[in-house]
Formats: C-alpha cells, sequence, structure tokens
C-alpha cells in the first residue's frame, strides 16, 4: 500500500512542467523588473520625487536623485541606475549587485539576497527605461557642505566614510 503511494507521487512529479524560477514568474521580464523595483524600495531613492509623492515619472523613473542624504558618511546621492546598467551587460549586472557595498543609506546588504532571476528582470527593466541620462551628483566628503538640497540623518551609532 504505502509503495504504491510513493509510485503514484513519483509519477506525477515527473509529469510537472520545469518550476518557475520565482513565484509567479515564467523568467526574467520587463513587466517583473518593474514590479521588482516598486516592491523591493529602489525607486524610492532612485527616482526623483518618488518618495515624495509615490507617483513614478517614466522620464526620470531610476535615473538617480540630486536630494542628498547626510551623515557621518558626508552626503551621498542615490546613483543614476540607467547608467550602471548601461555600462554592463545582463552577467556583470548581476555580479556588481551581488557584490556591491556602498555608503548608507543605500541597503546593499538587501540587495545581495534578491534572487537572481529578479535581478536580470531588474535589468532589462532599467535597459527599457529610455535615455540613461546624467549622473547624480558625486557624493559630498565628511564634514564639506552640499550644495543641493539634503535629509540629515544624524544616527549616533551609523558608521563613518
Ligand atoms: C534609502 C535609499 C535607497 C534605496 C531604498 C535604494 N538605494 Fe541604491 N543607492 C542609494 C544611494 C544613496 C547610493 C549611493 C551610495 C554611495 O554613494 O556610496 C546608492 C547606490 C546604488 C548602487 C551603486 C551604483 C553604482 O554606481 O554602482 C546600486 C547598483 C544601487 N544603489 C541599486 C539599488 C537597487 C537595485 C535598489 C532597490 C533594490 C536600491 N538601490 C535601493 C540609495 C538607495
Amino acid at each position: 500500500m504505502r509503495h504504491s503511494i510513493i509510485v503514484t507521487f513519483a509519477a506525477a512529479c515527473a509529469a510537472l512542467p520545469t518550476l518557475p524560477a520565482s513565484a509567479g514568474d515564467a523568467g526574467p521580464s520587463v513587466e517583473r523588473g518593474h514590479t521588482v523595483a516598486i516592491v523591493s524600495g529602489c525607486h524610492d531613492c532612485h527616482s526623483a520625487g518618488y518618495m515624495e509623492s509615490g507617483a513614478l515619472d517614466p522620464a526620470t523613473a531610476l535615473a538617480g536623485a540630486g536630494l542628498g542624504f547626510r551623515g557621518p558618511w558626508g552626503t551621498t546621492y542615490a546613483s543614476n541606475l540607467r547608467l550602471v546598467a548601461a555600462e554592463r551587460d545582463e552577467s556583470e549586472f548581476v555580479e556588481h549587485l551581488r557584490t556591491l557595498k556602498t555608503r548608507p543609506p543605500m541597503p546593499y546588504f538587501n540587495l545581495h539576497a534578491m534572487p537572481e532571476a529578479d535581478m536580470r528582470s531588474l535589468y532589462l527593466y532599467i535597459r527599457s527605461l529610455g535615455e540613461p541620462g546624467e549622473p547624480a551628483p558625486a557624493a559630498v566628503p565628511p564634514g564639506e557642505e552640499p550644495t543641493t538640497p539634503y535629509i540629515v540623518f544624524a544616527p549616533p551609532t551609523m558608521p563613518a566614510g
């Protein structure tokens, strides 16, 4: 009896199609990348004005932001991810995301946990966004005054530089 149940189960498994890389996804796609960018928070910082409004402007989506994040590390600006993608092929982009280490408040450690299929989708989505445009302002060293608007982060335990 027990033996026949196992055989039936094994036969059913053999009939299953290949499982998708992530839930509800048949493989990397622009559409999935669009969802990933929203749900994992990339637009919040990398798309100018998005955090304030929740409105995604296709002209500026992931093209970087001029609002600085000032803290013990200086003042950083969310990079233009269109340029980051344009300078790399898909595999190089995945490798970059996997090994990325930046100053705050970029949550690079969260990015390391992103499934590869989602990184590939993100790449396809970013490349679909159009002209890369200009880089975000360069980071300003600690102690120097930024020339742009900025948000102050002043947690006492954050690392410098
Ligand atoms: C809280 C704001 C914030 C969020 C959320 C955020 N980023 Fe960033 N990101 C930044 C800032 C600021 C920098 C620049 C850090 C620096 O200069 O050291 C950055 C840098 C980066 C870089 C490095 C750019 C380069 O030149 O190589 C990549 C790649 C990146 N972010 C991807 C992402 C992705 C993908 C997401 C979504 C999963 C995301 N970021 C979410 C703020 C953010």
